[in-house]
C-alpha cells in the first residue's frame, strides 16, 4: 500500500522560455488553474495525503503561497529544492528522508491525465508492496518519451527511453508506484549519453528482477504532457472543452478533498476567501450550497 507521493515539479522549461524564465512551468496555466493542481489531483484521487513536492532551486516560496502546508486541502505537504535538473531518479535521492521505510508513488509535475474510471485505477493500483508499476498509453509519436515494449499479456519485456528507431507505441507516463527498494537503486544509477539520472534505468531494475508491473490506460482515457508551448495550449483547450460543457471543474482540489471527507465547508470558506473573487470560487461556493 503506498502512502507517499512525490511531485516532480523542477526542471528548467527550457522549451518555454521566455515564459518560464521568471515562473516555473507548473506554475503556469493550464486553461483557469496553475499546471501543479493536476499531477496533485491525481495523488489525491488515489488517496495519497502525504506529499512532497521538488522544486527548483530559488522557487520554493512560489509553491509554498499557493499551497501552504497543505492543510486547508486536508493533506501535508512537504518541499525541497533540487539543486539542478539532475534527471528524474534524484526525486528518491533528495525524497529519502521523506520516504523512510515506506513505498512511494512519483508524479511529473508536466503531466495531465483524465478518463472515466481513473480514480478506481489509481486506488486499485497503489495497493502494491512489492515491485514496481507503470502506467502505459499508446502514442502516435513514442520517440518523444520513455517507451515499453509489452507481450500479448501486457507484461513489460523491454523498456527504451526516447527511442530513435521504432521500439514500441506503449509510452511510459509520468506516474510510477515502487516499493522501498527504490532508494537504494536509484543511488547506484549513473547518468546517461544526456548526462541525466534516467527513470527507465532505474525502472529496468525492477524488470530484470521480474518484478515491474503495467497498467494500460486505454483510448478512453487521455494522457497528455504539457513539455512545449503547443502542448501547454492543446491541454487547456482539452480542460477548456470538458468543464464547459459538463460544468465540472477538473482538478478542483478542494472538491476531491471534500468528496475523499478530508475538508468540510469551513475548509471551502477559507478557500473561497484566499483565492478572491473568481471563477475558481464561485465553484467552490456552489459546492456547499447544494
Ligand atoms: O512525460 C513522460 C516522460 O517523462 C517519460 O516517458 C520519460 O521516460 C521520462 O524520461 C520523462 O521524459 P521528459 O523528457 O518528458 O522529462 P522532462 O525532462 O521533461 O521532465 C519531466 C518533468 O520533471 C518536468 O516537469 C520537469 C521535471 N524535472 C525533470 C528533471 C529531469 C525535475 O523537476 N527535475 C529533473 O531533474
Amino acid at each position: 500500500m503506498i502512502k507517499k507521493g512525490i511531485i516532480l515539479a523542477g526542471g528548467h522549461g527550457s522549451r518555454m522560455s521566455p515564459l518560464t524564465k521568471a515562473v516555473n512551468k507548473q506554475l503556469l496555466p493550464i486553461y483557469d488553474k496553475p499546471l501543479i493542481f493536476y499531477p496533485l489531483s491525481i495523488l489525491m484521487l488515489s488517496k495519497i495525503r502525504d506529499i512532497l513536492i521538488i522544486v527548483n532551486k530559488g522557487q520554493l516560496n512560489q509553491y509554498k503561497k499557493l499551497l501552504h502546508n497543505g492543510e486547508n486541502l486536508g493533506i501535508k505537504i512537504k518541499y525541497i529544492e533540487q539543486p539542478y535538473p539532475k534527471g528524474l531518479p534524484d526525486a528518491f535521492i533528495l525524497g529519502e528522508q521523506f520516504i523512510g521505510s515506506d513505498n512511494v508513488a512519483l508524479i511529473l509535475g508536466d503531466n495531465f491525465f483524465y478518463g472515466q474510471s481513473l480514480s478506481s485505477k489509481l486506488v486499485k493500483s497503489k495497493n502494491i508492496n512489492n515491485g514496481a508499476k507503470v502506467f502505459l498509453h499508446k502514442v502516435k509519436r513514442p520517440e518523444l518519451y520513455g517507451v515499453a515494449k509489452i507481450n500479448n499479456k501486457n507484461k513489460i519485456v523491454g523498456l527504451k527511453e526516447k527511442p530513435k528507431k521504432y521500439y514500441s507505441d506503449y509510452a511510459i507516463t509520468g506516474l510510477y508506484y515502487f516499493d522501498n527498494n527504490v532508494v537504494k537503486h536509484a543511488k547506484t544509477l549513473k547518468p546517461s549519453k544526456r548526462n541525466e539520472l534516467e527513470i527507465t534505468d532505474l525502472l529496468k531494475k525492477y524488470l530484470y528482477k521480474k518484478k515491474l508491473s503495467a497498467e494500460i490506460i486505454g483510448r478512453g482515457g487521455a494522457w497528455l504532457d504539457t513539455g512545449s508551448i503547443e502542448d501547454f495550449y492543446k491541454t487547456s483547450n482539452f480542460v477548456s472543452s470538458i468543464e464547459n460543457r459538463q460544468g465540472f471543474k477538473i482538478a478542483c482540489l478542494e472538491e476531491i478533498s471534500l468528496n475523499n471527507n478530508w475538508i468540510n465547508k469551513k475548509n471551502i470558506l477559507n478557500a473561497i476567501k484566499f483565492y478572491g473573487k473568481c471563477d475558481y470560487s464561485k465553484y467552490l461556493s456552489s459546492l456547499i450550497s447544494k
